[in-house]
């Protein structure tokens, strides 16, 4: 990857203007719906183990976690409008945002980002990185812990979800509109080639990663 190129990938995203805006959330706001709401009864679950495939949400980037809050919320508005785009959909989680306004999806999110991340797992320096991770790391950093608020950290985090991900990527990558695919540009052109021991791989060696 040129300087070049990543200076035009940065500007072009806007990355650099992000951080101000993202920590507009109100933390104990956030916290109080996060009890009310009992996301940590799913959420808090996954992190000792791999299954199921549900995401931790501690220390994660807030604009991403509010872009996906949103993206739940609208796919589960538009279900019965006809859906152009799966642009991320899953049955439990379309429930829980249907309910939250956009402050809600504020609050929640700098909640979750401030918190303290947790590895799922057990951590391994040990393993090797595989070939096809060094296309992941001009956006997800070396190992997984992204610096750019855009871009999820992946480092540490549930096997089984990740794997889920990666694949459900490449199915919204083959056809956009599939339900229970999950569409992203940028995601798409980079996972709509990989096998599934690919993807496995990949998955078990960000999970894999300490989190820090
Ligand atoms: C019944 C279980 C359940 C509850 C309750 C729940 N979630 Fe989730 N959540 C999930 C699952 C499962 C996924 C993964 C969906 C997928 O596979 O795409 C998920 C995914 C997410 C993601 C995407 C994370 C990422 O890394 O992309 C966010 C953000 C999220 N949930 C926030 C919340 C918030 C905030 C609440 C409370 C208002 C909540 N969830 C309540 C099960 C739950
Ligand atoms: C050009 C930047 C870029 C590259 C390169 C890239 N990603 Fe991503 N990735 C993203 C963005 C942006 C998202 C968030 C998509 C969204 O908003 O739904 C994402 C999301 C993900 C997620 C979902 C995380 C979650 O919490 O749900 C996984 C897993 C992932 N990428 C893995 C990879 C892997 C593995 C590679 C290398 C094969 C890779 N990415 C390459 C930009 C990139």
């Amino acid at each position: 990857m040129t300087i070049r190129l990543f200076l035009i990938t940065v500007l072009s995203f806007g990355l650099f203007n992000i951080p101000a805006m993202a920590q507009s959330g109100d933390v104990s706001k956030g916290a109080a719906l996060a009890e009310k709401f009992q996301c940590a009864s799913c959420h808090d679950r996954a992190t000792k183990r791999n299954f199921p495939p549900i995401p931790f949400l501690r220390g994660q980037h807030q604009r991403y976690l509010a872009k996906q809050l949103q993206a739940f919320r609208q796919d589960q508005a538009s279900l019965s409008g006809g859906l152009k785009v799966s642009e991320r959909y899953n049955h439990l989680m379309d429930v829980s945002a249907s309910k939250l306004t956009n402050s809600d999806i504020n609050n929640l999110a700098s909640h979750f980002s401030s918190q303290v991340c947790r590895s799922s797992g057990r951590i391994s320096s040990k393993i090797t990185r595989p070939k096809l991770a060094e296309a992941c790391a001009f956006c997800h950093g070396q190992k997984g812990r992204s610096p750019f608020v855009a871009y999820p950290k992946i480092a540490g985090q549930n096997m089984g979800y990740l794997i889920k991900q990666l694949k459900i990527m490449r199915a919204g990558a083959k056809n956009p509109s599939a339900k229970n695919a999950r569409f992203h540009r940028t995601m798409a052109a980079q996972v709509v080639a990989l096998t599934n021991a690919e993807i496995v791989a990949l998955g078990y060696y960000y999970s894999k990663q300490n989190c820090e």
